[in-house]
Formats: structure tokens, sequence, C-alpha cells
């Protein structure tokens, strides 16, 4: 991997497994954003950091047959499991490619690009976007899905554990490798990178009871965050007891008959203007 590689979650098989889960998760949330920004049949479109391929095989039901999805990702492994699930779901019209979304060139008569948790993961979000915007044909569309995780995974009513968890899961503001606060920045990003101002979704995932996912989803994304946590904050993993924490959350949320909300998802979109790059 690169030595501009600033992927704060890591490489691994466990990372590629939950990105999986975590689109289980969030699917109806970015279903229902793509759609109010318009993304539909026919229509080609480019998915920035595709990782496991989800957000581009949500695009490729929405675009159907007669449309296209390209996706792009700077981790060429994570791609071979996105082509195999593009293949066995059967889309003849889903490429992916590898490359970084800085700088990899494209063509430029693209219906809308997309993206969900990336520009949080890219050093210069806003020149990543202008950049993005060149592969946009005018009145192209803009589409990002995005977390600020200055609102944690909260449970209702908290607990000591619940509030432990929401400590581990706010990495301090300044952390290397990723924009903590994407979410509530994109309209500023849009409108630096030369676009007009974005219309805005806010949804956030909640649930309960005993065979709800987002306690093993949870879990895992602090086991991903792990070394990184470690290292910006000093925390002790032996601290987290991460093998138990998914049970151990799931006891304590389903004892109570209470419930937890997930990070909430911040959707920005807009059309590429005449005047843009
Ligand atoms: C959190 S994952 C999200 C994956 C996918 N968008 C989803 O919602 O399931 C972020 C992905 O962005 C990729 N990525 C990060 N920086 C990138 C860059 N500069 N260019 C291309 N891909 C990048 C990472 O390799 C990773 O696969």
């Amino acid at each position: 991997m690169s030595s501009s590689d600033t992927y704060v979650l890591g490489r691994s098989e466990s990372e590629t497994r939950r990105l999986i889960l975590q689109h289980q998760i969030y699917a109806p949330l970015t279903r229902r954003f793509f759609e109010a920004a318009g993304i539909g049949a026919g229509m080609k479109v480019l998915d920035v950091g595709s990782g496991a391929g989800d957000v581009a095989l949500l695009a490729a039901e929405l675009v159907g047959p007669s449309g296209q999805v390209v996706g792009i990702d700077m981790n060429p492994t994570i791609l071979e499991t996105a082509r195999s699930r593009a293949t066995s779901a059967g889309w003849t019209n889903v490429t992916f490619l590898t490359g970084d979304a800085r700088e990899l060139a494209l063509d430029t008569d693209f219906d809308a690009v997309v993206g969900r948790w990336v520009l949080m993961h890219i050093p210069d979000p806003v020149a990543t976007l202008h950049h993005l915007v060149t592969h946009l044909r005018i009145g192209g569309i803009a589409a990002f899905h995005e977390n600020d995780f200055t609102y944690p995974p909260t449970v209702f009513p908290p607990t000591d554990l619940s509030r432990q968890i929401q400590r581990w899961s706010i990495p301090p503001h300044g952390t290397p490798g990723r924009e903590t606060r994407m979410g509530t920045q994109l309209l500023k990003t849009y409108l630096a990178a030369g676009l007009p101002e974005p219309q805005l979704i806010v949804e956030a995932v909640a649930g309960g009871g005993p065979d709800w996912p987002g306690y093993e989803y949870l879990a895992e994304t602090l086991r991903s965050l792990m070394p990184a946590l470690k290292g910006a904050t000093g925390i002790d993993p032996a601290e987290i007891g991460i093998d138990t924490l998914a049970a151990r959350l799931r006891d304590d949320v389903v004892g109570r008959q209470g419930i937890m909300m997930l990070p909430i998802m911040f959707g920005a979109w807009s059309r590429k203007p005449a005047h843009a790059p």
C-alpha cells in the first residue's frame, strides 16, 4: 500500500466483513438519500471509495440494466471482493478501477458522482470534490453520505457502558487519518469546491431487541479503529474488551428494553453548474 494511504480503519478481512455488515444496516438510508438526490434509471454513476462494493451495487439497482456504474478504490484487494459480488449479483454494467480518487483519469460524462464514508477519509475533501466534479457532465449530481462523530452512538437511557462507548467512539478532533465532522462540513465543502449550495438530508439508524445487528456493527467498528484509537488517545485495548463488547452491549440494551441510535448520517447533493470546472 502506498505511503499516501490514509485509511484509518485498516485493510484486514475483518474490515471487509465490517463494511458489508455496515451496509446491511445503512442501505435503506443510502437508498432514500440517492433517490432524493435524483439517482435513477439509465444514469452513468461514479462511486468513489467503493470498498466492498455495496454503494456501487445499490447504485446499480437504481440505474438498472440501461445504466452504468464505475467504482474506484485505492485498495486493490477489497476491489476483488467488490468485483466478485457484482458478478454474483449478475451485473455486467458495474466495473471497478484501482486508484486514488484525487488523481485517477476518468470519463467526463458521468451523470452522478457518489460516495459514502469516503470524503471523511481523504485529507483534502475540498480539492478531492473539486477534482471529482470534473468527471460530471453539466447538471450532473454530486451526492455524498457521511457521518459526524460529534454525535456518537447513543443508548436511551444511557448507562456506564454506553457512556464509555461514546468516549471510545469519538476520536479527538484533529486525529490524523479522518475528518470526524465530515457530515456537518458537507455544505461548506461543496461551496468551497465550486458547487451550488447542496440540499441536505439527515437520518440515523436506531434499534433494540436481541436480534438487532447494531451491537456487532459497533463492536466491529471499534475493532477496526483500535490501532488508530490507541495511537491517538493512548487507550488500552484491554480496557475495551472488544471480544465481549457486542454481547455486553446487547445485554445492557435488551435488559432494560432500551434502544440504541447509531451515528447520524448526513447526505448532501447538488448539481454541477455550467460555470463549474
Ligand atoms: C469506510 S470505506 C467505505 C466503503 C463504501 N463506500 C461503503 O459505504 O461501504 C472507505 C473506502 O474509501 C477508500 N478510500 C480512502 N481514500 C481513498 C482515495 N483517496 N481514493 C480512493 N479510495 C479511497 C478506502 O480504501 C475504503 O475502501
